[in-house]
């Protein structure tokens, strides 16, 4: 059984792990909260734990409350000016950990309101004591999945990585207006790949772990959550490495907007300004304070660099926009797009017609050039 995480004080990756979620649904919620076309909001916490740590740090669903609220109550006042709707869903399995949580969500809602508006929350929640898979199937739940005009933001914080299957994750990819994201023991699967109590959750024949790149597990296990998506879809995953001691945990992100891989990448190249994938310097580079050390030039970077400029010169990309999200695909900030195609036009091998800008963010609001080949 594993251990419970509530009873000590959070280590510290899982802190970071709490931080990620933190940032990442920071960034997520005012896009939806704005957007016009979304009539509610939908947050879900499937395995939400009982609130706090034993030192008192708050965990996931506490966090959520407390970034929903937004500097200076901001995000709520615009809930109302706006009228919509935000629910947020706790899901617990273990009774004793759901009651406990309601306990300490009340608590904390009582200490904001005195803190801040004097007004109960806006926000309406509910809290469930169900196994994950039996909420997941539930005929309302896909309802609210799958519509449209719902905005969802679904964190899968599961121990080890049973729950979050091939079949679940098909769902979420296929949800409308669904990003989510969720925790997986990468180094377990990799170490007990053969058993069969592995086997029965994830097709362990599809993982090519190197041995000799141990670092490189959760990466490996990303990509076969990435061959899950079905061909053609425009569909975009990110992952992040956590190395704890001797193992290897990650979270796994997925959305169907590039709006929301910008920002969920802003997030984690922010943490590793390496790679933007781990806590682990995953590609061994230079270290900060290291004579060689070059943001700029990280394995990474300089690899994604010359398969962009490849691609350009082989014509597989031809335009400004193809080219961004070529690089949000392979897992970059897409500003380095730009940094090719411009040094590409310095060296008179390309030119750039009709709309031509430097823009890299809002990719969806950009105007489209197209990239032609200087005459010789
Ligand atoms: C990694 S902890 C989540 C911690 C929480 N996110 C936090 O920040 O404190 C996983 C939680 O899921 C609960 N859990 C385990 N299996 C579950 C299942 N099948 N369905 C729902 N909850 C489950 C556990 O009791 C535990 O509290």
């Amino acid at each position: 059984m594993a251990k419970d995480i509530n009873k000590d004080e959070f280590p510290e990756e899982t802190k970071l792990k709490l931080e990620i979620f933190a940032e990442c649904f920071r960034e997520w919620l005012p896009v939806f909260l704005y957007n016009q076309y979304i009539k509610k909001v939908f947050i879900y916490d499937f395995f939400a734990g009982s609130g706090l740590d034993s030192m008192g740090n708050l965990g996931s669903p506490l966090i959520l409350l407390k970034e929903a609220k937004g500097e200076n109550c901001k995000y709520c006042q615009s809930v109302v000016k706006n009228n919509k709707e935000v629910v947020f869903a706790f899901n617990e399995k273990v009774k004793s950990k759901s009651k406990y949580l309601k306990k300490n969500a009340t608590i904390f809602l009582d200490s904001c309101k005195e803190k801040n508006c004097n007004t109960d929350c806006i926000y309406k929640l509910f809290f469930e004591n169900l196994e994950f898979q039996e909420v997941f199937q539930k005929d309302n739940f896909k309802k609210v999945l799958n519509n449209k005009n719902f905005g969802k933001f679904i964190l899968l914080d599961q121990y080890g990585f049973s729950q979050v299957d091939d079949q679940i994750f098909k769902e979420l990819v296929n949800a409308p207006k669904t990003d989510f994201i969720f925790f997986i023991s990468s180094s377990f699967i990799k170490r007990f790949k053969n058993h069969p109590s592995v086997k029965q959750y994830i097709k362990t024949e599809n993982l090519d772990f190197d041995e000799k790149r141990p670092k490189e597990c959760h990466r490996i296990i990303a990509d076969y959550f990435e061959r899950l998506i079905p061909e053609r879809k425009e569909y975009y995953l990110h992952h992040y490495t956590i190395k704890k001691g001797s193992n290897y945990w990650g979270l796994i992100f997925g959305t169907n907007h590039t709006l929301g891989m910008e920002k969920f990448l802003s997030v984690c190249w922010e943490k590793d300004k390496l790679s933007g994938d781990s806590n682990c310097n995953i590609d061994n580079d230079y270290e900060a304070g290291s004579l060689f050390h070059d943001v700029n030039e990280t394995y990474k970077k300089q690899k994604v660099k010359e398969e962009i400029k490849q691609a350009i010169i082989s014509k597989q990309i031809t335009d400004n926009i193809s080219g961004l999200k070529m690089v949000l695909k392979k897992r970059c900030l897409p500003e380095l797009f730009t940094v090719v195609i411009k040094e590409l036009e310095k060296q008179g091998i390309v030119k750039r017609i009709g709309a031509v800008n430097n823009s890299s963010t809002n990719i969806h609001k950009i105007k489209e050039y197209q990239i032609k080949f200087e005459d010789k």
